[in-house]
């Protein structure tokens, strides 16, 4: 047997045990030491390696990650060591070291995502980052905006807002949950635009359904209009391979707690630089000329051990390969939905084809609402999902990540076939 560079003794506790109608959210679980695998193992035995590196609890399967992806322990020693430097130091930190670690932060980040600096900052999550272009621009009465039913909730508030603000028309689409071709949406997209049209949004990935949109094709027939994209990425990055630059939106937003498991309140802002000009900040900060991106990052005083735990994550997502990560995703994803598709009683609200959908996905069991559906996962068979009940879309998200194993997504295929008998 090959030798591994990883401790033996990080065997951790992942035995189920029967829910006993609770879940037990005072008892913390115990670290102990990490070291990472050794990266050339084979597939199976890296993924069952890496899942040791994450806390698991044993009361229930967790196939809720779309909410945001929690750290595996080495990246969650660098963050507490990170906590207790800022703790120790006080406002020291803050006066003397903070600006230059945050501008490292960045740089890392920009280099990560394969952007120039100068069109990256750092915020704390994706609606921040949307909020900075929805609310940053200058609109008027009767300008156009275009968007999808499906996209999250919040944007279509902000967008709601600007409506009665300043009086901007919204325009909605409504995206097929089994498209046939890319062709297909953009040529949705293209239908709701008129002369009036300032800006079009669109998902990179659909959070409720798990359906990855052709970006791309999207923002070369709006360029055609001179209508300007802005990208709600919360959960592309680092989810699956992609160059952001190549997109050519002009705003691109994603919240890094995701799928780079960067400590809670992390987020990017992308825009091209000749659209930096138009933006007007969200909290103003004097210094910065009007085509300087770092004018839209200021946030008052803010957890900075955060951005210092960044390069972690990033150094950690690299050490796992995104392309490795990627379809092994995928691969979690398609070994439960293919058994599940095509049975009776069972609906899936996740395209087939495997370039359309990554780690996410959606199902179905009609005979019961969404919430039910949750609910009966949860109690029965504890499995935790989240359930999503929207015009088009009902059922149960369900997000494996990278420690999910396929004797838990068994234990979930045996609960919908059961179910749906
Ligand atoms: C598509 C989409 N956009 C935006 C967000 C908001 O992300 P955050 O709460 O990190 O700002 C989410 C969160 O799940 C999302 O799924």
């Amino acid at each position: 047997m090959r030798k591994r560079q990883f401790i033996k003794q990080i065997t951790l506790g992942t035995m189920l045990v029967p829910f006993a109608g609770g879940i037990n959210h005072a008892k913390a679980l115990k670290p102990k030491s990490y070291t990472l695998p050794d990266s050339s193992l084979p597939d199976d035995e890296f993924w069952e390696e890496i899942r040791k590196l994450y806390l698991l609890k044993p009361d229930y399967i967790n196939l809720e990650n779309g909410y945001y992806c929690f750290l595996p322990q080495t990246t969650l020693q660098a963050y507490i060591e990170n906590v207790n430097r800022v703790n120790e130091q006080g406002s020291f930190y803050f006066r003397t070291q903070m600006d230059a670690d945050r501008q490292t932060a960045r740089q890392v980040l920009a280099d990560f995502v394969r952007c120039p600096v100068e069109e990256v900052i750092l915020t704390r999550n994706t609606t921040e980052s949307m909020a900075i272009v929805i609310q940053g621009l200058d609109w008027k009465p009767g300008d156009e905006a275009v968007m999808a039913h499906q996209d999250y909730g919040t944007m279509l508030d902000m967008f709601a807002q600007q409506a009665k603000r300043y009086g901007i028309v919204n325009k909605w689409v409504n995206i097929p949950n089994h498209p046939q071709s890319d062709e297909e949406i953009v040529a949705l997209y293209e239908q709701a635009i008129t002369p009036k049209t300032k800006l079009l949004m669109v998902c990179h990935i659909i959070n409720i359904t798990g359906q990855i949109l052709p970006v791309r094709k999207i923002c070369e027939m709006a360029h055609r209009y001179g209508v300007k994209v802005v990208v709600d990425g919360a959960h592309a990055v680092a989810h699956f391979d992609f160059d952001l630059k190549a997109l050519q939106c002009d705003f691109y937003a994603c919240s890094l707690h995701k799928w780079l498991s960067v400590p809670l309140g992390a987020g990017l802002l992308y825009v091209q630089r000749d659209n930096i000009p138009s933006l007007w900040p969200l909290m103003p900060l004097s210094g910065f000329a009007d085509d300087d991106i770092r004018k839209l990052a200021h946030r008052g005083t803010a957890p900075v051990h955060v951005d210092m735990t960044l390069a972690q994550a990033i150094a950690f997502q690299q050490y796992l390969g995104i392309a490795r990560k990627e379809a092994r995703l995928r691969f979690l994803q398609q070994y439960w939905t293919a058994q599940v598709r095509n049975i009776e009683g069972i609906v899936l609200n996740t395209p087939a084809q495997a370039e359309r959908a990554c780690a996410i996905a959606n199902v179905h069991i009609p005979k019961f609402k969404p919430a039910e559906l949750q609910k009966i996962l949860l109690e029965q068979y504890r499995i935790w999902t989240v359930a999503i009940d929207r015009v088009g879309v009902q059922g149960c998200r369900i997000t494996p990540q990278v420690y999910t194993t396929l004797a838990e997504l068994d234990q979930l295929v045996a609960a919908l076939i059961a179910l749906a008998k």
